[in-house]
């Protein structure tokens, strides 16, 4: 397939830059009035219109005249496996209950495990499939799924296979990440350590075994897991090659993203509680912080401090955190208009963030996230824009129509 006409080609870094870092952040390379070559799936080549020659007569010419052309969003922290909405505490949000407060009275991640510990592998896998196919359609070409809704060995060993068949059914990269310290089971309400010694002794052998998780998470935090027990958790994953992804000082400074980044976490996510020494430890590490905007927006936390950690040399990524509690959206879009709205990036932060350091929060830089040369072509198409910036200032309307997965047209 040639893309002719582009009015600008988003994102053509160095096929070399793996992530961007602090000020580099600032640097997204647009090529105007371009081509775009793609051939077996990968990005074969690009260049001027005015250098273009004549292309062969079997190749597919799409003009894109007006249009941008983008990498595809990388979507590097989502959990769209689940049994259910739970809309029933939308409703309580609004008359004032916050997060921690639904949780503690049973709703929360607790109502999502006692829903998909009922469900069926099948079940679980249509509705998600759903959600995968919405997110796609809104730009995602790659994305990482947690699992977490199980909290028992069974149920948690279900929601991987769900994801493993989903990496085999779906046409772009996902990663999966075993999330099982995400609460305590009423079961050991009392006995944190039982249910610890679980995940490191029954969980994550059989995990291992199956090869059903890419990388291990725990939901660092007050009133769930305390840093000792994450260390404990991190330290058994690591025997297995699992390196963290964890949820971080997302409603206390708890020194979780320290700890992550002592573990040589590639990622530690949320952040919206941060200070100075959370600052500082990822100035000088490669651990990337994951920023999650819609779950602010949604839950009416704080946003994170984009600007500081960015001023602070840390490496910025933007994902979606689409769950039924927190974030009932995987709008790839939206979160890139939150990012320049809400954590004051601007355009060319947002967008690098969401592709090239999204890519790099899945350690897929080398294959997704910028427009190069051997990469995947997986890519969206917008309609006429004036500018870049329209995307993001658009915020809540999509601007895509068309999406390229593996160089062809993606029609759900
Ligand atoms: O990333 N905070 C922990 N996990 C999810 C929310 C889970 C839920 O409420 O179901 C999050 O926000
Ligand atoms: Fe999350």
């Amino acid at each position: 397939m040639l893309i002719t006409n582009i009015k600008g080609l988003v994102g053509v870094h160095p096929k070399n830059q793996l992530f961007l870092r602090g000020s580099e952040l600032d640097q997204l390379p647009v090529l105007e009035k371009a081509w775009l070559l793609l051939e077996n799936g990968l990005i074969k080549d690009f260049g001027l219109m005015s250098d273009l020659r004549t292309p062969e007569v079997n190749l597919e010419v799409v003009n894109a005249e007006g249009r941008f052309v983008f990498p595809s969003w990388c979507d590097s922290h989502t959990h769209i496996v689940f049994a259910a909405p739970r809309e029933e505490e939308f409703a309580l949000k609004i008359v004032g209950k916050t997060y921690e407060e639904i949780a503690a009275a049973g709703g929360g991640i607790l109502n999502s495990a006692a829903k998909l510990q009922k469900a069926t592998e099948d079940e679980l896998f249509d509705s998600a499939s759903i959600r995968l196919r919405d997110m796609i359609k809104q730009g995602t070409g790659a994305v990482e799924i947690k699992s977490g809704y199980g909290l028992t060995v069974e149920s948690e060993l279900k929601m991987l296979r769900v994801i493993k068949r989903l990496k085999a059914a779906f046409p772009i990269p996902i990663k999966a990440t075993l999330l099982a310290a995400h609460a305590y089971p009423t079961a050991f309400k009392d006995n944190h350590q039982g249910y610890i010694d679980l995940i490191i002794h029954k969980l994550l052998p059989q995990v291992a075994a199956e090869n059903l998780a890419d990388y291990i998470d725990v939901f660092c935090e007050k009133g769930f897991f305390s840093l000792e027990e994450t260390a404990q958790i991190l330290s058994a994953a690591k025997q297995y090659g699992l390196l963290p992804k964890i949820h971080a000082n997302q409603l206390s400074v708890s020194g979780a993203a320290e700890l992550g980044v002592a573990h040589q976490a590639v990622s530690v996510d949320h952040l919206e509680e941060t200070d100075d020494k959370v600052l500082t430890k990822l100035s000088t590490s490669n651990t990337i912080a994951t920023l999650l905007p819609s779950c602010s927006f949604y839950i009416n936390i704080p946003f994170a401090n984009a600007k500081g950690l960015i001023e602070n040399n840390a490496i910025v990524a933007l994902a979606s955190d689409y769950n039924p509690g927190s974030t009932p959206s995987g709008n790839m879009n939206f979160v890139v208009s939150l990012g320049c709205i809400k954590l004051k990036m601007t355009p060319q932060q947002a967008i690098n963030a969401a592709t090239l350091n999204g890519a790099a929060a899945m350690q897929i830089g080398h294959e997704m996230g910028s427009i190069a040369v051997g990469k995947k072509a997986n890519l969206f198409i917008t309609r006429p824009m004036t500018s870049l910036a329209y995307l993001p200032y658009s915020f809540g309307q999509s601007q895509i129509e068309n999406v390229i997965l593996n160089g062809d047209f993606y029609h759900a």
